[in-house]
């Protein structure tokens, strides 16, 4: 793999998928940048990355959009540039969609959805201007499907593909990579910190993501499919993968075994 010296923008770093991912990028020799909003957890990231004098801080709210402009020249101050974005960062849900506030479906795509295309639209002009860079989009199983539990959190998931999609067609003769990679289970605090139906934190660990990958094999997976810049990747268990197969070329009898299964 081909990540010395190259620099890694990494979203929702300070816990999960998003630390997996930092680590991994350190033990290939990258710079990185970690951002979130947990600026004491980034502290701890740092510290156990095997290089971790080529590890830069950087706090960010995902919702909170005006400072993705100052944000962005920072990130790019600290290494004279950004080689890859890794937008990681995200909340999940666990509730009825009947029960769910608007004020929740909101919050999970002014995160997920949002968050992410405003943080890529300010990246994008200096990939442009460079002709080369590399954007990551951590989706998921639910970006290709809906289970129960999980509306507002699919359809945040589903928009990031339509939006990636697009804009890999776009930046084609830019040479920038467009890869969207779709996790199924991996061991994170993914379940507790999802929200519920009033907004507050679900606080349990579900047993399918206690029995999921564990994030440092997720992310040595996944820095595989970003070395090869492909374009769409499943990480994830056999059934994940049948689901999303069945969805596709057998949407009924996905839809008829999807209503029978006790998602948690
Ligand atoms: N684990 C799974 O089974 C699974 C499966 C499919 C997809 N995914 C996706 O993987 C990504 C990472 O999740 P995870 O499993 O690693 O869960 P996690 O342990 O809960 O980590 C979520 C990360 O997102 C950050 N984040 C949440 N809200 C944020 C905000 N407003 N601004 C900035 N950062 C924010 C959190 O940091 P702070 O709280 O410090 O801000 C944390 O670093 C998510 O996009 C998730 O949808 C996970």
């Amino acid at each position: 793999m081909n990540f010395h010296n190259k620099t890694v923008w990494i979203t929702g770093a300070s816990s999960g998928i998003g630390k997996g991912l930092a680590l991994a990028f350190s033990k290939q020799g990258a710079n990185i940048i970690i951002s979130a909003r947990n600026e004491a957890k980034l502290k701890e990231v740092k510290l156990v990355c095997k290089n971790p004098d080529r590890v830069q801080i950087l706090p960010l709210d995902l919702a909170d959009f005006s400072t993705f402009q100052e944000k962005t020249k920072a990130a790019n101050n600290f290494f004279n540039g950004i080689d890859i974005l890794i937008n990681n960062g995200g909340i999940s849900q666990r509730s009825y969609a009947v029960d769910t506030e608007l004020k929740v479906d909101q919050q999970i795509f002014e995160v997920n959805y949002f968050g992410t295309i405003a943080l890529t639209k300010i990246v994008l002009p200096y990939f442009i201007s460079k002709k080369q860079g590399q954007i990551v989009v951590i989706s998921s199983i639910m970006g290709k499907l809906g289970t129960p539990l999980r509306s507002a959190y699919a359809a945040s998931k589903h928009a990031l593909h339509g939006f990636f999609d697009s804009l890999r067609a776009e930046l084609y003769h830019d040479h920038i990579a467009v890869t969207i990679i779709c996790p199924g289970y991996v061991n994170t605090n993914v379940s507790k910190n999802a929200l519920t139906a009033d907004g507050s934190k679900f606080n349990e660990m579900d047993e399918a993501t206690a029995k999921g990958l564990s994030p440092e094999e997720f992310a040595n997976k996944a820095l595989k499919v970003i070395d090869k810049q492909k374009k769409e990747v499943i990480i994830a268990g056999f059934r994940e993968k049948a689901a999303v197969y069945l969805k596709r070329f057998f949407p009924s009898v996905l839809a008829n075994a999807i209503k029978k299964v006790n998602v948690t």
